[in-house]
């Protein structure tokens, strides 16, 4: 995720910097840095972990300067280092950068091949050889910024200096958020807008492709290609709190909003369409052992193990492998027997969850090869395992996942496809069909999200069930799992997720008409059994709260509501339906007015037994 912060003007640059650093800390904090221009020295200052460090060195080593840029880093490409703390430079060009880099791999070759020497592992410093490249051949660093940013794919936001023109700072974005605050003779660019917020309240939002170039008395606006544009500024009303969410009420509602942009994000440079094939940059583990897998075992906790629940059907329908799913406590103390041709995977969100890692330590102890899913660069579990696979979700602060949770699903899908690759039981062509529908899901998940106020108006309905049982099927059970510990998690109403099939051997003794049952019955290849069960539910006065794909007319008349999402592959639903779970969840707990972002009695990561 990153935060970056530039500033342009008369006051001493570095502490607004920081300021503005300190609001954007949520976006990550891995590691800091800032340079400012003083009379043509470029002064760099960079610390490895929290802002703090930075401050303690810049206590020490003031960074004088009336202009510069400063980041906060959510590390993606690269460990969380000193050196792999922005800002990167090259020759004249100093840069900070948020997003991903998706063809730094053959924009690094081709820049090495020029005779560019790289000194981070960070996708970031090849835009700013990029830039320098450019900046050599035409002395002009505006053009230089626009030619680099032609050849770069991917997602960034950017702020840019140039020793050579310490007048200038440039800033540009494609896919990640950047702002402009107007100050009186000043000028300031962030990520989001609290970072400007003490500063001034008057706001140009940049579209992708724009791009700002500031001196100190005035600034320009065009597109990537230099076409000039003309910007209106918003006065912004928030309070600073307010505006550290992104105007949400609550971190949890910001993070299932933003999960569009996280799943693209943990797609972006691993789908090979054209090949019909998937890079996962971190998996470390040869084809050879991928093809002779003969077991898979998934472990994880709380909402990862709902995540590894799915990738169970992922895995053994697409791959063909075998998987055995299990919790991490129990996995842990089983004693489990792990073949010497497994593989185990461990899903975590955090990577430092305390049964996760000791279940990743007995599978290591006893011989067997470690695959991590996480979202926390270089936790302790990604340190730990043979292979990893990351999911960009960025930084989660609600205690209840959302984001993190569908970008594991999105991981686990693409290394299904890796290893029904490897393994040949999928084909070239399958894998490009999937991957071609699989890129369309970001948009998709926008459109779910139209749902919002439609289920908020739900909410309103069912908000004083005692009780809630969700239903789900084959691929959806775990979803129905996971809606059900998201309604328990932050409205401490009691749910129960069941196998619709299963219902009738227990759960349907609770039915009632006080009972609101949520079933998950989208078309897919179980759909007329789930309408099956949900009529058993209608039959005893249940109150059925259908969540379907499409115009599903003919369930209309039967259910006391209907939550309707896009048409998507079988195998995508997981995903697209757990949106409508979230929002529900979401909007039950604000009416009940607990503390959605740190519901009681629970942590964001569980660090002991
Ligand atoms: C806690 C959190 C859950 C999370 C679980 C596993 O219970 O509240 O949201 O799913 O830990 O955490 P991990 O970081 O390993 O995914």
């Amino acid at each position: 995720m990153c935060g970056i912060v530039g500033y342009i003007g008369l006051q001493q640059a570095s502490p607004i910097i920081l300021d503005g650093l300190r609001r954007l800390e949520y976006r990550g904090y891995d590691s800091a840095g800032i340079c400012t221009l003083d009379e043509g020295v470029a002064q760099i200052r960079r610390a490895q972990g929290k802002l703090l460090n930075l401050e303690n060195l810049l206590y020490d080593n003031p960074a004088r300067g009336t202009r510069g840029v400063g980041h906060t880093r959510w590390a993606t490409h690269g460990r969380p280092s000193e050196i792999n703390a922005h800002p990167h430079r090259a020759g004249s060009i100093v840069l900070v950068h948020n997003g991903i880099i998706e063809n730094y791999i053959s924009l690094k070759g081709r820049l090495q091949d020029l005779g560019h020497q790289f000194s981070s592992e960070t996708d970031t410093e090849i835009i700013a050889h990029l830039v320098e490249d450019h900046y050599r051949d035409s002395g002009d660093f505006e053009q230089a910024v626009r030619q680099a940013l032609a050849e770069v794919k991917g997602a960034y936001a950017v702020a840019i200096l140039c020793i050579d023109e310490p007048d200038k700072l440039i800033a540009a974005k494609l896919g990640s958020p950047l702002v402009v605050g107007q100050g009186k003779g000043e000028y300031f660019v962030a990520s989001d807008i609290p970072a400007m917020l003490s500063h001034t309240r008057e706001m140009i939002f940049l579209e992708d492709g724009e791009m700002v170039v500031f001196t100190p008395l005035a600034m320009r606006f065009s597109d990537l290609a230099g076409n000039p544009l003309t910007k209106q500024s918003k006065t912004i009303t928030w309070s600073p709190t307010m505006a550290e969410k992104g105007g949400y009420r609550h971190f949890m509602l910001k993070e299932i909003y933003e999960q569009p942009r996280a799943l693209a994000d943990t797609i972006a440079g691993r789908a090979l369409v054209e090949e019909g094939d998937v890079y996962l940059e971190d998996l470390d583990l040869d084809d050879a052992q991928l093809a002779g897998l003969e077991k898979i075992f998934i472990i994880a906790c709380g909402t990862s193990w709902h995540a590894g629940l799915v990738g169970k059907f992922y895995l053994e329908k697409i791959a063909r492998v075998p998987v055995e799913i299990d919790i991490a406590s129990e996995f842990r103390y089983r004693d489990p027997i792990i073949p010497a041709n497994s593989l185990t995977i461990l899903v975590s969100q955090s990577g430092e969850t305390a049964d996760t890692l000791a279940a990743l330590r007995e599978a290591h102890g006893k011989g067997g090869k470690t695959l991590c899913i996480c979202n926390v660069v270089d936790s302790s579990i990604a340190r730990e395992s043979d292979g990893i696979i990351y999911t960009h979700a960025g930084p989660e602060i609600g205690v209840a996942s959302t984001k993190a949770f569908t970008t594991q699903l999105v991981a686990l899908y693409l290394l299904a496809l890796k290893l029904g690759r490897i393994r040949r039981s999928l084909s070239a062509a399958d894998c490009q069909a999937r991957l071609a529908d699989l890129l369309e899901l970001p948009r998709k998940l926008e459109e779910t999200l139209e749902l919002d106020a439609e289920i908020e108006e739900l909410a309103r309905e069912f908000v004083n069930a005692r009780d809630f049982l969700y239903l789900g099927r084959g691929n959806l059970y775990p979803i129905a799992l996971e809606g059900a510990l998201k309604l328990k998690e932050i409205s401490y109403i009691h749910a129960e997720g069941y196998p619709a099939g299963e219902m009738k051997h227990g759960p349907i003794a609770l039915i009632d008409e006080d009972l609101p049952v949520v079933v998950l019955v989208p078309r897919n290849s179980t759909y007329d059994k789930v309408v099956s069960n949900m009529e058993e539910v209608c039959a005893r006065g249940g109150q059925v709260i259908a969540v379907v794909s499409g115009d599903d007319e003919e369930l209309l008349d039967k259910v006391a509501a209907l939550i309707s999402v896009p048409t998507v592959d079988e195998d995508l639903l997981p995903i697209i339906t757990s949106v409508p779970m979230q929002l529900l969840a979401y909007y039950i707990a604000v009416l009940k007015g607990t503390d959605v972002d740190q519901p009681r009695n629970l942590a964001k990561s569980v660090t002991v037994e």
